[in-house]
């Protein structure tokens, strides 16, 4: 990978293509071209993708791939899955797909079998949640544990938290599952709440064990079981375990190193929910159902690893969604889930693209030559119908969504599924085909109504379908959204696996706090943040 990015051949070519082709409408397309769908649908580990509904033409493909070549993104992707260290800025391997690999492989990385350490990590957290489960763990008072409370955030709040609500469906029932993760009081208070101390379990969920928030509140989950425990100190250990790569802080908690579970500095944070940060899940579901959601995402590595990019489903998602962003200029990207149970994975996704590719440099430190990460956004369908679609058919923002969508349901009810799949189907049909005006007057609109009641169409999506929501299925799909955004970073040439942009706002709110405190004064501070402070001091006074 040579030169500037948007002065490369590839580049330039799609620049002239899509001037030819950025007005051409789907239903053109589709007039034009019977073979659309079958050539633009593809079947990879159960996801089965139809991209007919986006603003591509055979040369777009072929010119997007000539982009992703040119880029090296298949040796990328290669290095990546042998473990060198493509998070450059951090000098480490991203090696999340070593988590997943089974058993009877082995990876070598600087000496090491990872995939054995993998396994002997999750051999420890079977074992524990075999012991939660079947009541030979027991708390402090000799209470079987009932409840779990994951302590996190970022990637050590959001996977969890969303795996637990995709995959409630195979929980265990008699248990309850929390996510704390703001350092706000309430969201810790609010958790606890209803929870006996006697039978809660708290998971300390930090890679790092030194983010601000999670310790904040990991202190007070504490004092909390200690006041409920009688203030017996030999309770922690049977309350509070913790999961991290750095299990020297664990120690320093208090926390039993026993009852630590370990990953590594080659696993990032947004990438972590099948590591030992998966514990809560393994919680849930058990050990068999975690074992099919890394089967789930292993299924995916394996696609990426060995299907033709131009058969490659990451690769075209990745390369896709670059189409929207850099040549078009969509500044977001929506992602619609038709199944309530995906309702925290846009939340998940926006950390795992926002986070990786909100990147303004290249490798080099360079400034990067075009748009990079689109904001994700979105929430389940129907609910979004009847708030912001309106904005996806008739506003003036083009929008490219992901429609998800399962043929059965989890929860089979009347007609409630019939109803979901319809919507679903037709809100993807809306988008690409709209209504046209001339259609309007057939059907007798005034015409007064014709423009307000037009709808555009060409807006494009992917719709991802699935036989049913199951741990394999959600491991596979997350793993799908993971290899496409670094597919886009490849191309962009950024660090898709650091995160220097949430530094600042770090430093800056730990030398707040002695100002708040009146410890330290506000006059050094810039204006308007010295006149809130002061103002937040006269409210406290009032
Ligand atoms: O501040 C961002 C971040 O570093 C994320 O990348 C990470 O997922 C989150 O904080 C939590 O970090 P940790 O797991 O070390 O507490």
């Amino acid at each position: 990978m040579t030169g500037t990015l948007t002065d490369s051949p590839a580049w330039q070519a799609l620049r002239r293509h899509h001037e030819a082709v950025r007005d051409v409408h789907l239903r053109e397309l589709f007039a034009d071209d019977p073979g659309r769908v079958e050539r633009l649908s593809l079947e990879a580990t159960g996801i089965f993708a139809d991209l007919s509904k986006h603003r591509v033409t055979e040369e777009t493909v072929a010119l997007l791939l000539a982009l992703a070549d040119e880029r090296g993104v298949a040796a990328r992707r290669d290095a990546m899955f042998r473990g060198e260290h493509v998070n450059v800025s951090e000098d480490r391997p991203a090696l999340h797909v070593a988590l997943r690999m089974p058993r009877s492989t082995s990876l070598v990385v600087d000496g090491q079998d990872v995939v054995r350490e993998v396994h002997d990590v999750l051999d420890r957290m079977s074992a524990f949640a075999n012991a939660v489960q079947d009541g030979s763990w027991r708390g402090h008072t000799g209470r079987p544990l009932r409840a779990v409370v994951n302590i996190g955030i970022g990637g050590s709040d959001l996977g969890p938290a969303m795996a637990y609500e995709a995959l409630r469906a195979y929980s265990d029932r008699g248990m309850a599952f929390r996510f704390v993760s703001n350092v706000d009081a309430t969201h810790l208070v609010e958790a606890l709440r209803d929870l006996d101390p006697e039978e809660t379990l708290v998971i300390v969920s930090s890679k790092t064990f030194t983010t601000v928030e999670t310790m904040t509140n990991a202190h007070s989950a504490r004092q909390w079981l200690l006041d409920g425990l009688g203030g017996d100190e030999r309770a922690v250990a049977k309350h509070v375990v913790a999961v991290s790569t750095n299990l020297e802080a664990v120690a320093e908690f208090g926390i039993d190193p026993a009852n630590a579970f370990g990953f590594w500095d080659w696993v990032g944070g947004r990438y972590s929910m099948d590591s030992a940060i998966g514990l809560s899940t393994m919680l849930a579901i058990g050990p068999g159902g975690f074992a099919d959601l890394l089967a789930g995402f292993h299924a995916v590595d394996r696609h990426f690893a060995e299907a033709p990019p131009e058969r490659n489903l990451p690769i075209l998602m990745g390369l896709f969604r670059l189409w929207y962003r850099d040549f078009f200029g969509a500044q977001t990207h929506a992602v619609l889930p038709y199944e309530q149970y995906l309702s925290r994975f846009p939340a998940y996704l926006q950390q795992l693209v926002m986070e990786s590719n909100g990147k303004r440099v290249t490798l080099d430190g360079d400034p990067v030559a075009s748009d990079t990460a689109p904001v994700v956004w979105g929430e389940p369908g129907t609910n979004g119908q009847h708030s912001f679609h309106q904005l996806l058919h008739q506003g003036t923002s083009l929008v490219p969504c992901d429609v998800i969508a399962f043929a059965t349901s989890l929860n089979p009810l009347g007609a409630h599924h019939e109803l979901l799949l319809a919507n679903a189907l037709a809100q993807a049909q809306a988008f690409a085909f709209g209504r046209t005006a001339d259609e309007l007057r057939a059907a007798g609109v005034a015409d007064a109504l014709v423009p307000h009641k037009e709808m555009p169409g060409n807006r494009p999506s992917t719709l991802l379908l699935l036989e049913r929501l199951t741990p394999f299925a959600l491991g596979s799909l997350v793993a799908l959204y993971e290899h496409s955004v670094f597919v886009e970073g490849a191309v962009w040439g950024i660090d898709s696996f650091d995160q220097w942009g949430v530094e600042l706002g770090k430093e800056l709110a730990g030398a707040l706090v002695p100002v708040l405190g009146g410890t330290v004064s506000e006059r050094a501070l810039d204006a308007s943040t010295a006149a809130l402070v002061e103002r937040i001091r006269r409210l406290r006074k009032a």
